[in-house]
């Protein structure tokens, strides 16, 4: 039942492409799958204790997207996060953002 809940909006997420709407959560979720192993959501650890990285978890959507936008363009100069935001559509970061804002969350908890 959640599950075709989830699929639902997955699909009403792809019908509303390419017009960049509101932050799908359940999309971000998806999309943010890489940026756990640096950011450690949902536990604001990091795999490498060592190598810093800004906490996201909570962070307001307009402040996430609009630091992803200034690493694609390259605004905001950092290899790593460059080559993150670099492939992704103003429609990704949205969706990334409106995951990230209701973070931490536990992975199992769906
Ligand atoms: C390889 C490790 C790594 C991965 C993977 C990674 N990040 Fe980052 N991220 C960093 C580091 C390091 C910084 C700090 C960069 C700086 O100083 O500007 C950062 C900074 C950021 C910032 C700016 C935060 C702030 O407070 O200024 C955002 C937003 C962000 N990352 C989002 C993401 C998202 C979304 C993903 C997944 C698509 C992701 N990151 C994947 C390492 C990573």
């Amino acid at each position: 039942m959640k599950l075709a809940r989830r699929g639902i909006v997955a699909l009403a997420a792809l019908l509303s492409l390419p017009a960049a709407a509101a932050g799908d959560p359940a999309a971000g979720r998806d999309k943010a799958d890489t940026c756990v192993g640096c950011h450690g959501i949902p536990f604001y650890t990091n795999a490498y204790p060592t190598y810093r990285v800004p906490k996201l978890g909570g962070q307001q959507p307009a402040y996430i997207v609009a630091a992803l936008k200034a690493y694609r363009s390259g605004d905001r100069a950092h290899p790593t996060m460059h080559a993150q935001a670099a492939s992704m559509t103003d429609q990704d970061m949205e969706d990334i953002a409106a995951f990230l804002t209701q973070a931490p969350r536990h992975p199992a908890d769906k």
